[in-house]
């Protein structure tokens, strides 16, 4: 039997009926038409679904729908600001952090989470936040630098 779920995704609120077992990958793929958050391996081992819940990197193939209930989710469609690319997102073009794309709106919603964390965190804590997040194109130097350059123009 469905459940009702009302949770707001990038500042909306939506109110939907749910099967028990929908993830929170498929409710905002499938029914919201958010297909920004990628679903990789679907068993918590790429991090490419990373979403925010309530400010808190999460893996949305692991997440229930239904465990969204009275969340703020945010993904990749919400960081844009304007219209404009925002300054994580500008790093990672301007720094070739992007090849195929797949793992980019999960390593953008960790590094996300990280940077309002810790605004200037190290080589070493980005490395540590990032490590849950696969790049099959081993980009990873280049998404390192484009977290460190967000970093470094922090005021
Ligand atoms: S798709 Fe969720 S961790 Fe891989
Ligand atoms: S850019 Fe292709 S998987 Fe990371």
């Amino acid at each position: 039997m469905k459940k009702f779920v009302s949770l707001s995704v990038n500042g909306i609120t939506h109110d939907l009926a749910v099967e028990p077992r929908r993830t929170l990958a498929e409710l905002l793929r499938e029914d919201l038409g958010l297909t920004g958050t990628k679903k990789g391996c679907g068993i918590g081992d790429c991090g490419a679904c990373t979403v925010l819940m309530d400010g808190v990197a999460t893996f949305s193939c692991l997440t229930l729908a239904i465990q969204a209930d009275g969340c703020s989710v945010e993904t990749v469609e919400g960081l844009a600001e304007e219209g404009r690319l925002n300054r994580l997102q500008r790093a990672f073009v301007d720094q070739g952090a992007i090849q195929c794309g797949f793992c980019t709106p999960g390593m953008l919603m960790m590094g996300t989470e990280l940077l309002r964390n810790n605004p200037r965190p190290s080589e070493k804590d980005i490395r540590r936040a990032m490590s849950g997040n696969l790049c099959r194109c081993t980009g990873y130097q280049k998404i390192v630098e484009a977290i460190q350059k967000v970093s470094e123009e922090t005021p």
